[in-house]
């Protein structure tokens, strides 16, 4: 059997509107190149970009909830017909 066959495989699971859960231990490489040694059995990464702990989730994603883009595409389109006309009396 290969040496890769042998490596046990990570497990990520992403959680709706939240982080990456990564099944530790992990080995997290920042942008820098440095490595972060996460010895934690689960290790949660950001993926709203919110957070003040990155990579790492702080749960502020919980905060406010991710528009979703259905949400989005409304509020474009709101803003691109202009401000709504006012009803009542004038
Ligand atoms: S996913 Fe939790 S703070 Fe970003």
């Amino acid at each position: 059997m290969s040496a890769s066959r042998d490596r046990k495989i990570p497990r990520v699971t992403p959680v709706a509107e939240g982080p990456l859960l990564v099944e530790g231990p992990a080995e997290i490489v920042l942008p820098d190149g440095s490595v972060i040694l996460c010895e934690r059995p689960v290790v949660a990464l950001c993926t709203c970009r919110r957070t003040l702990r990155a990579p790492f989730c702080d749960t502020s994603h919980r905060s406010r909830p991710r528009a979703t883009r259905a949400a989005r595409s409304n509020a474009t389109d709101a803003a691109a017909s202009g401000p709504a006309e006012e009803s009542g009396p004038s």
